[in-house]
């Protein structure tokens, strides 16, 4: 049979790489794909992202599932469109997809359900933000409702960059109709886990846990960005941590969206703060996978990807398992110097034909493409098309060799002036030493 990706970053091209290994799949399209997908045996990239194009192309080609990488079709109701033309396809409605794309929904809809995440306030008055501010301690956060592609949250460490922070989202619109309300929210310290569970809107399968590391440089400084290299499995999340943030969290949120009528299918990404108590907080869902979290993730999976997505489809990931490899998979990211504001393009990318040929052995090692097309004499080099450029991505028989193991890859890998963290996996790592 035939599936669908919709997307074009490193997190597509992991998924449906992992799609196209199921033996119950003779091809998986994505839309609209990179240079990386372009030459993964099975896949096959079709240059359409308009919502009308692709339920047509789904049709003609009879696609048995479409799933969903990115929040901005989500955001723009390709599920519910797909619905509507008899399609099948994994992610949640628009309405559901609130969760991800108004922070504030996902705020009241905490409170109301008592799920743990920081204290907050919201506000479209300025005035008021700023009398607030000038009563609360810092640090603050403050947070654009709308999706903001990463640049919707402020860590405020004095009450001027709070004050700043409020005018230029609520005054100045700098983010646009996104920062027509904002929240400020309480400060919690402690370590960052990612929480990704998928779901058919009344069982629940987690997936293997998850780190991201969303600063630029090394020892978490710098600006925010997508993700700059990811593991799994984080090992903060002890089996009784595990359970508490299953019990307190992720099924609250299920039922409580069954609850309030918009039934949530798809997956699901709870940002989490583990507090140095050992509490579980929400600091942010987001309703698909994360990016670069999704490359180790699905190096790890053992499961057979498709079924376990048909079975979700079918409303019944009651009747399955999932199964993972034991190792650790850590993936980090080659960015294009100037990213994440104003990366550098159309750079030459060598020696990704030589790891093409050896992973096709493997499956212990595998370098996933974002911002890749392909350019140069006859269209026949890997060129650079975006800020984050490849992630590298390799399994080790524990956090220390499957990081030496990513290292190794991007020592074959090279283009321009490239970006990587030297330190990805280092919280596991200091973990491990105590
Ligand atoms: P978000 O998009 O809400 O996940 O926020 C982006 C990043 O800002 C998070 O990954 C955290 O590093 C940081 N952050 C967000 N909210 C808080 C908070 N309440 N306390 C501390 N850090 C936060
Ligand atoms: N890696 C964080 C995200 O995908 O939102």
């Amino acid at each position: 049979m035939q599936l669908l990706v919709i997307g074009s970053g490193g997190r597509e091209h992991a998924l449906a790489w992992k799609l196209s290994l199921s033996p119950h799949v003779h091809k998986v399209f994505v839309a609209p794909g990179n240079a990386g997908t372009a030459h993964e045996p099975g896949l096959e990239n079709v240059s359409l992202t308009s919502i009308p194009d692709l339920i047509e192309f789904a049709k003609k080609e009879h696609v048995t599932i479409t799933i969903v990488g990115p929040e901005i079709p989500l955001a723009e109701g390709i599920v519910d469109a797909f619905h509507a033309a008899g399609l099948r396809i994994f992610g949640p409605t628009q309405q559901a997809a609130q969760l991800e794309t108004s922070k504030l929904f996902a705020k009241d809809f905490m409170r109301r359900h008592q799920i743990p995440t920081a204290d907050y306030a919201s506000f479209t008055d300025p005035v008021l933000a700023h009398q607030y501010i000038d009563h609360s301690a810092i640090p603050l956060v403050i947070k654009a409702d709308g999706l903001a592609a990463g640049k919707g949250v402020v860590v405020a460490q004095t009450h001027e960059q709070a004050h700043t922070a409020v005018n230029a989202i609520l005054v100045e619109g700098h983010l646009g109709t996104a920062g027509n309300e904002i929240i400020i929210e309480e400060f919690l310290q402690g370590t960052e886990v990612s929480f990704i569970v998928m779901t058919d809107g009344r069982s629940i399968l987690p997936l293997a846990t998850s780190q991201d590391h969303k600063r630029l440089n090394d020892g978490d400084l710098g600006p925010n960005t997508g993700g700059m290299g990811a593991y799994s499995p984080a090992p903060f999340v002890s089996p009784d941590l595990h359970a508490r943030i299953l019990r307190d969290i992720i099924y609250p949120v299920v039922a409580g969206m069954k609850q309030d009528g918009m039934n949530y299918t798809g997956f699901l990404y709870a940002g989490l703060m583990i507090t140095p108590d050992n509490q579980a907080k929400v600091l942010e869902f987001n309703c698909r996978l994360g990016d670069p979290e999704t490359q180790p993730i699905m190096l790890r999976l053992k499961s057979d990807l498709f079924e376990l997505i048909d079975h979700a489809v079918n409303g019944a990931l009651d009747s399955i398992d999932i199964e993972w490899d034991r190792r650790t998979a850590l993936g980090v990211v080659m960015a294009a110097r100037g990213y994440p504001d104003n990366p550098r393009k159309d750079d030459t990318i060598h020696g990704l034909f030589e790891l093409i040929s050896q992973q096709k052995d493997t499956h212990d090692f595998h370098v996933f493409h974002s911002g890749t097309r392909m350019g140069g004499l006859e269209d026949k080099e890997f060129v650079t098309a975006g800020g984050r450029v490849l992630c590298a991505t390799a399994l080790g028989e524990n956090i220390k060799i499957a990081q030496q193991n990513a290292y190794k890859l991007i020592e074959n890998i090279h283009f321009k002036d490239y970006h990587i963290r030297r330190d990805i996996g280092y919280q596991a790592i200091n973990h491990l030493k105590k």
